[in-house]
This record gives structure tokens, C-alpha cells and sequence, in this order.
């Protein structure tokens, strides 16, 4: 299909994933009307200021000017789009269910029609297209038609997600609005997975939960790693190489955070609950979880004792690199938790500082790494930016006044941090200063064999 046939399209809501979805099929050749209530951010696109830190998003937004199209008047989606996708926020409510406020006010908006389908990309529990077809019947709008087609994209890589996805979910009634949706991610070459409504919106939040819980589980394994003397960073090399498990996300560390992994894992187990079951393993992964983020300041009371008047530094803020989202980051735990404890907190961040100085009172923002650590009795790593792989770690060591770095995301090598005079911590590593042979792994005909260190040397195992 040439771009000259692709059909228009509206995206209602702008944030992370509506401009991303916008420009993505912009790319792609459609034209793509862009529906907003907050009507200083559809201003701000309108003159090509893009409100979010999305790596390439600003170079696609603005290579595709003339195809997308900004506006506060979901009229416009109507005039000009039968497929409206809707990407507002679901953020959590006290009770920890999905707040759908915002999409229903979008589903209120609709008038009866037969020739328009809402196509949902935010993440909704299981049932929400069917509450929203019966509301559609109940208003005489039962042509309406609804499509659920949950995101999977993860911020900082949200371009390439978009355009090389894994797959491409879509349940629908089996009718012309999901046909289109079809046709829409044809291009893409992705698998494309037809299936009813339910199962569509639970894949998304069981691919969550699943990934949160592996996040979890490594950071237990990491945890009972300290008590023995291994190392997780092995240990999850040595497990990651079994194709039943895989190597992504197994890296221990303080937690996750985010827009999506805590807020959804919540409301399934909410969800579950909801429907009288307990979703058990749920429960753990969150607690888990919570625990993580906290243990930065037992490792620091460790090596500190108290931290009443203790400078101590942050780098890195934002809930992942390539962001500058701050949303349930483990930073915003972690410096209130160290300001309840007396210390004194400086922190930087290549590109969250707004947003992070929205959220976070009683820090000081630093103006580069370096800055931060000036003076400091400890530094942790708190977001594994790239930049920080080259921080020249001696002239860390100069500039502080104590030398504990505490590693939060095992992103240093323990011997070139201990070789510049500092002392290392990270999460689930040996906190004793020897050299660990790298595990080896030995291909022997067929099986895989491989070789794990261990204080006392190495074993071989066969599998
Ligand atoms: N951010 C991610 O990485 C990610 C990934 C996959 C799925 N999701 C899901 O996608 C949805 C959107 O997430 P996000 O991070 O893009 O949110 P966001 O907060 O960045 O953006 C939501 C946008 O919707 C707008 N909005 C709110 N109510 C509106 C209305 N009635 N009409 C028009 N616009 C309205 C807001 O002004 C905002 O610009 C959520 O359900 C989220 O769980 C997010």
C-alpha cells in the first residue's frame, strides 16, 4: 500500500504513547489528526515544542509536520478519522484499581455513528470493552464499534518499538474496524494477533505483570546472592543463557519503577481481586518491590552508620535511562527516605531535572555528575544514563569527602571502581575486594556446559 492510500487516523490524547502512535503512523504515511485536552501542550506541537525526552520523537514529529495535525476538538478526529485511537492516561486510584476517568470522558464525547470505531492503546483491566460496548448500546451508539490494540512500547525506545514490534494485538468483534487496525500495522511485518476483546486487554497486563515479575525475582535472587557470597551478575548470565528463560530483565537492582510496571501490576492484582481472586504471586512482586528501593539505605547505614548530616549524592534520577519520566522512580523513594534520615541530598540527571524538580523537594540539583559529587560522604547510581559509563572514577574519588559509591543498577565494573580508591557496593555482588574469573561457557558437541566461579575455584556442570 502506498502512503498516498493509507487511510487518516486520530490519536486522543497526546502523552507518551499518543505522539509516538501519531508519529509512528505518520512514518507510515497516514495523516494523523491529534486530539488533546491540555491545550498549552496541543500549542506547543502546533509550533513543533515537543513536551517529552523521547529519543528521535522531535525528528519525526517535525519531519512529519504536514501530516499530523493538532487539535483540542475531538471534532476534527471525527471529521477526518473513522479509527480513533485513544492513548489518555489510566494512572492508579487509592484503591489501586485503573483510573478510567479520562477514558470515559473520551467514550462520553462520541456521537452515534456507524462509521467511527474506538481502537483503545491505553491500558485498561479486562471487561473495559465490554463496559464500553454496553454503554454504547445503552445511548443508542451500538454501531459504534470498539477495538482493544494494547501498547506495548517502552519508553526511551519508543520509536523503534513502534516500528519494529514484537506483535501487534488486536481483539475486536471479527469486524470492519478491526480489519482496518489490520491493515493499518500490516507494513510493519510484525505478527499480528487477532482474539476477543478480553483476552486482548489481559495480554497486556499479564506481559507486565510477567516482566515485573521477573524484575523481582532476580532481585531476591540478588538479595540471597549477598548472604551467600555470589554474584547475581553471574548468576543471572548463567540463567539468561537458558532459552527458557532468556537474558532480559534479569538485572538486579532497586527496584522498578515507571508509568506502567507498578501501576499495572496493582491493578491486575486488583482486577483479580475484584472477581474474588487473590492473585498471590502479585502481592510478593510488589513488596518485593517496595523492599528493593529501600535497601540502598541499609547498605549506606552499613558503611555510614548514621546518616544524619551525610552528604549524599545521586546520579541519575529518571525511572530508567533515555527518559525523563519520573513517575513512581525509584529516586523519589529514595531521596525521601534520605531526607527523613537527616542526609543531605544533591542529585543530577542528564534530562529529568524539571520534571524531577516537580517531584522532589529538599534536593539540590547538581550541573553535571561531577558537581553532584562534590564533597560527598557516598554516591549511589540510580539511573544507568551512558554518560556515566565514562565519569572519570578517580577524579570521583578526589572529589568526595567519604568514598562508598553504592552501584544501583551493577553498572560499574566492582574492580575499576575499587581501583580508583573508591569502595564498591553494588546490589546482589560480593562487597569483598578479589578478582572473580569471568564464568566461561564451553560448547561440547551438542550440550552446553558451563563453568561457574566460586570462592573456591571453578566447577563444571553439565546441563
Ligand atoms: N508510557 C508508556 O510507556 C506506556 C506504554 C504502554 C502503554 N501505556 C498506557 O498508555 C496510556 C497513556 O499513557 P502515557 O504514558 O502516554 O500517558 P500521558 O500521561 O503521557 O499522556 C496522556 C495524555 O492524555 C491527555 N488526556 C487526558 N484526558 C484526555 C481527554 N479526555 N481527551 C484528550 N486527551 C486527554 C493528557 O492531557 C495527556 O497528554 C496509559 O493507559 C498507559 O498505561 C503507556
Amino acid at each position: 500500500m502506498t502512503a498516498t492510500e493509507r487511510e487518516p487516523i486520530a490519536v486522543i490524547g497526546t502523552g507518551y504513547v499518543g505522539l509516538v502512535t501519531a508519529a509512528g503512523f505518520a512514518e507510515l504515511g497516514n495523516e494523523v489528526w491529534c486530539i488533546d485536552i491540555d491545550e498549552a501542550k496541543i500549542d506547543g506541537l502546533s509550533e513543533g515544542r515537543i513536551p517529552i525526552w523521547e529519543p528521535g520523537l522531535e525528528d519525526l514529529v517535525l519531519k512529519h509536520r504536514d501530516r499530523l495535525h493538532f487539535s483540542t476538538d475531538v471534532a476534527d478526529a471525527l471529521e477526518h478519522a473513522r479509527l480513533l485511537f485513544v492513548a489518555v492516561g489510566t494512572p492508579p486510584t487509592y484503591s489501586g484499581d485503573a483510573d478510567l476517568t479520562a477514558v470515559m470522558s473520551v467514550v462520553a464525547s462520541m456521537p452515534a455513528s456507524d462509521r467511527h470505531a474506538l481502537v483503545m492503546k491505553s491500558t485498561v483491566p479486562a471487561g473495559t470493552g465490554d463496559t464500553i460496548k454496553r454503554l454504547f448500546r445503552e445511548q443508542g451508539k451500538e454501531d459504534f464499534k470498539y477495538v482493544s490494540c494494547p501498547e506495548f512500547l517502552k519508553e526511551g525506545s519508543a520509536i523503534a518499538d513502534f516500528l519494529h514490534p514484537d506483535r501487534v494485538v488486536i481483539g475486536d468483534d471479527d469486524d470492519w474496524a478491526g480489519d482496518a487496525v489490520q491493515a493499518l500495522y500490516a507494513p510493519l511485518g510484525a505478527p499480528i494477533l487477532r482474539m476477543d476483546i478480553r483476552s486482548a486487554e489481559m495480554v497486556k497486563l499479564a506481559s507486565n505483570a510477567f516482566l515485573a515479575t521477573k524484575i523481582s525475582f532476580i532481585n531476591e535472587i540478588a538479595n540471597v546472592c549477598e548472604e551467600t557470597g555470589a554474584d547475581v551478575t553471574e548468576v543471572a548470565r548463567g540463567m539468561g543463557l537458558d532459552e527458557r528463560i532468556g537474558p532480559k530483565f534479569l538485572q538486579a537492582g532497586i527496584g522498578f519503577g515507571g508509568s506502567c510496571f507498578p501501576k499495572d501490576v496493582t491493578a491486575l492484582k486488583q482486577l483479580a481481586g475484584n472477581s474474588g481472586y487473590h492473585f498471590q504471586l502479585l502481592n510478593a512482586v510488589i513488596e518485593v518491590n517496595e523492599l528493593q528501593k529501600r535497601r540502598v539505605i541499609a547498605k549506606l547505614h552499613k558503611h555510614l552508620g548514621t546518616l544524619v548530616g551525610k552528604e549524599i549524592a545521586l546520579l541519575g534520577l529518571a525511572f530508567k535511562p533515555n527518559t525523563d519520566d519520573m513517575r513512581e522512580a525509584s529516586s523519589l523513594v529514595l531521596s525521601a527516605r534520605l531526607s527523613s534520615e537527616g542526609a543531605t541530598v544533591r542529585a543530577y540527571d542528564p534530562v529529568a531535572e524539571e520534571e524531577a524538580r516537580k517531584l522532589i523537594p529538599n534536593v539540590e540539583f547538581a550541573p553535571s555528575a561531577l558537581d553532584a559529587v562534590d564533597g560527598a560522604d557516598a554516591v549511589v547510581l540510580v539511573t544507568e544514563w551512558r554518560e556515566f559509563a565514562d565519569l572519570d572514577l578517580a577524579e570521583v574519588a578526589e572529589r568526595m569527602r567519604g568514598s562508598l559509591l553504592i552501584d544501583g543498577r551493577n553498572f560499574y565494573d566492582p574492580e575499576a571502581v575499587r581501583d580508583s580508591g573508591l569502595t564498591y557496593e553494588g546490589i546482589g555482588r560480593s562487597t569483598e575486594d578479589k578478582t572473580v574469573a569471568p564464568a566461561a561457557i564451553i560448547d561440547t558437541d551438542d550440550k552446553v556446559v558451563s563453568a561457574i566461579t566460586s570462592d573456591a575455584g571453578i566447577h563444571t556442570r553439565g546441563r
